[in-house]
């Protein structure tokens, strides 16, 4: 075993069983980018404040170049006793330049480090995140573009309600996604500042320049207290809320198609690619990707709750609890843009079948419609209610649907109605009669396709 980064003071060995449970290199070796770009930074700080020469900068600056193009080669060796990535960087670092590694870690610690190292981790992750969500609402709008005649019942409770367009349907997500997508930026923005420069936690004595490394790195600014800065892990929570919410959204897309796409319904089917078979019952097609973005739904919640449950009683400052912040944080990106990029081509390759949506439509569905007729007429809407409710009656008790019952029928509930009532038997006119801004009319839903497109560029 190699010397450790911090063995000066002790004299025993630690239990292999220990180090085993200690190290944190098998996950955190992904951030291995970040950890490096973040010590050439801390080189130059260094260098301003005279802690190193230009010439042992260079070294440094080098030979983390060199670890680094290791690591892009995947012929980094980690050695045992490597902890973590810091500690496997700056080992590494030691074999390639000498002695002169051993400056590099003056006055920081790997608490200010490892808060750095997340910070730019996570900006590039979920940057790459944002990039994927749009495309994900680009191939949604689009597809609500192509298919806005299309109607299909529209539920509440599960229960037939009203006739909506499938594009409204479609673009109810497309909204939601617009919002997950606003509020990851936010996110980004809110955490992108810098750690680095706040020691283990009491501040930097070489009075490096915070400033300059919030620069170099990207950061819009530095942390201005150094013990919450070396603690605070607000921003892993944020983003396992994001995702949380994001995971949300696509679990209730997901189980609405999973409804359309029964027999029962039958009014979308899946692509084979997103499918699969029963090895028992030779004719089934199983949703299974749209199941497991229900799932997977699940356990990004449990990320959130298992890392709030970590830091919840934690005293000030670093403690080692705070290890178990990069597992959920890596899971549940991996868990999200997995997710995000199978909802994207699930779809973009739906088909759906419109005849059966169309003549999942029932008359009963225009009830209301038969109110506003009333109203029209100028009969107070609690009244047509009731009145309209009576027809529902009628034409159960006979067994006939609302759009058989005669004008003379009609005419024994209310006197207003008359030979145009005909009219209100239509589910276009019925759609389109919703055309303030957010309805399900046409105008109105191609209104939402033009914002979204427009957000979009
Ligand atoms: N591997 C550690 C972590 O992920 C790095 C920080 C260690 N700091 C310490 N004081 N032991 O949290």
């Amino acid at each position: 075993h190699g010397k450790k980064l911090w063995g000066g003071r002790f004299s025993g060995a630690t239990d292999p069983l220990m180090e085993k449970f200690n190290e944190s290199i098998h996950f955190d070796r992904r951030m291995y980018k970040a950890d490096i770009r973040g010590s050439q930074a801390y080189v130059q700080a260094l260098c301003k404040k005279d802690i190193v020469t230009a010439a042992e900068a260079s070294t440094l600056h080098q030979g983390l170049d060199q670890v680094l193009a290791e690591w892009e080669a995947n012929t980094f060796a980690i050695k045992a006793g490597d902890e973590d990535i810091h500690t496997a960087n700056e080992r590494r670092l030691g074999e390639l330049v000498g002695s002169v590694a051993g400056k590099l870690h003056t006055g920081r610690s790997r608490n200010d480090q490892v808060a750095t190292d997340m910070r730019l981790w996570l900006r590039e992750a979920a940057t790459e995140l944002v990039t994927i969500l749009r495309d994900l609402i680009q191939v949604t709008v689009a597809r609500a573009e192509q298919e806005v005649d299309v109607l299909l019942p529209g539920y509440t409770h599960l229960q037939r309600a009203q006739p909506i367009r499938w594009s409204h349907f479609l673009l109810s997500y497309a909204w939601s996604w617009q919002q997950d997508t606003q509020r990851l930026e936010q996110l980004i923005d809110r955490f992108n500042v810098l750690p680095l420069g706040a020691g283990a936690l009491a501040g930097n004595p070489f009075q490096v320049d915070r400033e300059f490394l919030a620069r170099e790195l990207g950061f819009r600014g530095v942390i201005e207290n150094s013990l919450l800065a070396v603690s605070d892990r607000d921003f892993v929570s944020e983003f396992l809320f994001w995702a949380s919410l994001t995971a949300n959204h696509i679990s209730r897309f997901a189980e609405d198609l999973i409804i359309y796409s029964s027999s029962e319904f039958g009014y979308v089917s899946l692509a084979d690619a997103y499918s699969t078979g029963s090895s028992l019952m030779p004719q089934k097609k199983n949703p299974d990707s749209l199941e497991l973005l229900r799932g997977k739904a699940g356990r990004v919640f449990g990320q959130m709750a298992g890392f709030l449950m970590v830091t919840k009683g934690l005293p000030s400052t670093y403690n080692k609890d705070l290890q178990e912040d990069k597992e959920p944080m890596f899971d549940a990106f991996d868990t999200m843009h997995g997710s995000l990029l199978i909802t994207t081509r699930v779809i973009a390759t739906l088909t759906i079948n419109a005849t059966r949506m169309q003549s999942a439509l029932s008359p009963d569905m225009l009830a209301t419609d038969l109110a506003e007729y009333l109203v029209r007429k100028g009969v107070p809407f609690r009244e047509t209610h009731h009145i309209s409710g009576a027809a529902v009656r009628m034409a159960e008790d006979r067994g006939v649907s609302m759009a058989q019952l005669s004008v003379a029928d009609l005419q024994t509930l209310h006197p207003a109605f008359s030979n145009d009532v005909t009219k209100v038997w239509d589910y276009e006119r019925s759609i389109d009669h919703r055309a303030s801004i957010g309805g399900t009319s046409k105008p109105t839903v191609l209104k939402q396709v033009a914002s979204l497109k427009q957000w979009l560029s």
